[in-house]
């Protein structure tokens, strides 16, 4: 099943209750929340790779990617890493704790476009978040996809998030599951090196596949020049972009990327589109 594209019902300047139901330490620094609804009939529709605005109550609001099951219209799951003040105030919420949801905004992953053709996942860090439900939707539809590869880089082994998940995912036909970290240490018999030395081990066939990609970005200019070398176009990259956000809707400029708004136009944008701001690395 296909998840059509959610049209706001409600003003999406007006945050909505929900209540944190669960929270799961990934990593030392980094939880993932389950949200639900303060009322039943919210139903929560998300694509792939939207965003919400997350407010904490006193503290303020932030733009956070949505990272659980499109398929599950119940919860709203968010992956934060505790960076600074508001996101900080998020992971320290409690069960049962409000927190209030704009959204969901933004384009997300070419879903559609990718039917019938090899997908290359390439995730970096926190990245993986915003990834997360696209495996989900390929792995629920997995005649609709070829082959799936996601090739995952984190600092170090207890930076990795999903260590359980990334497991089962490669028990999955027709789909390989590479990790790297930057450092090892003792106990890491797996690879180490930066996410673009995985290339080497993987079997791709550029003509029928399409890449997306989301992480710190000094990767993505190192993993687009990469998936080009690999023969991959450019028009068949697609990159999630970051940038401070206020108002999500395409009002206040404050996450302009070039003639860009990243809140509407993005965060998901085909590489081509692009290329040249990501080769500019002050904006
Ligand atoms: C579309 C979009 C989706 C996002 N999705 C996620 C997500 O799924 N999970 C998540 O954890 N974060 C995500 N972020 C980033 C998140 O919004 C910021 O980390 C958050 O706003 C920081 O707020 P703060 O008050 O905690 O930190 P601040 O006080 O604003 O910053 C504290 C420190 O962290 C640095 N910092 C701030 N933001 C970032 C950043 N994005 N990356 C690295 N350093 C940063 C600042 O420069 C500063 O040094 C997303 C951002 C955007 C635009
Ligand atoms: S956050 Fe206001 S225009 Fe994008």
């Amino acid at each position: 099943m296909m998840i059509m594209a959610t049209a706001i019902t409600t003003d999406p300047m007006l945050p909505q209750p929900y209540l944190v139901r669960e929270l799961v330490k990934e990593t030392p620094d980094t939880f993932t929340l389950r949200l639900e609804p303060g009322s039943t009939f919210n139903r929560s529709m998300f694509q792939p790779g939207q965003f919400s605005m997350l407010w904490v109550f006193g503290v303020g609001e932030l733009p956070i990617s949505i990272s659980g099951d499109p398929s599950l219209h119940d919860r709203l799951v968010y992956t934060v890493r505790s960076v600074g003040q508001a996101t900080h105030a998020l992971v320290n919420r409690g069960v049962g704790d409000a927190v209030g949801v704009r959204g969901p905004f933004g384009a997300g992953w070419p879903v559609e476009a990718a039917r019938g053709r090899d997908v290359i996942v390439v995730a970096g860090g926190i990245g993986l978040a915003p990834l997360r439900p696209l495996i989900y939707q390929i792995l629920q539809n997995r005649r609709d996809y070829g082959r799936l590869v996601i090739l995952y880089g984190a600092r170090s082994p207890r930076d990795l998030l999903y260590r359980k998940e990334l497991g089962a995912w490669a028990r999955n036909r027709e789909t390989q599951v590479l990790v790297t970290v930057d450092y090892g240490g003792l106990g890491w018999r797996g690879h180490v090196g930066v996410v673009t030395t995985l290339f080497k081990y993987c079997r791709l066939q550029p003509s029928r596949s399409v890449a997306m990609v989301c992480g710190p970005e000094i990767m993505m200019r190192f993993v687009t020049r990469e998936l080009e070398m690999q023969g991959l176009s450019r028009d068949d990259i697609y990159l999630s972009m970051e940038r401070n956000m206020k108002c999500a809707v395409g009002f206040c400029g404050h996450c302009q990327y070039g003639p860009h708004f990243i809140c509407k136009d993005g965060p998901v944008f085909r590489y081509e589109h692009i290329r040249k701001l990501l080769e500019k690395y002050e904006l």
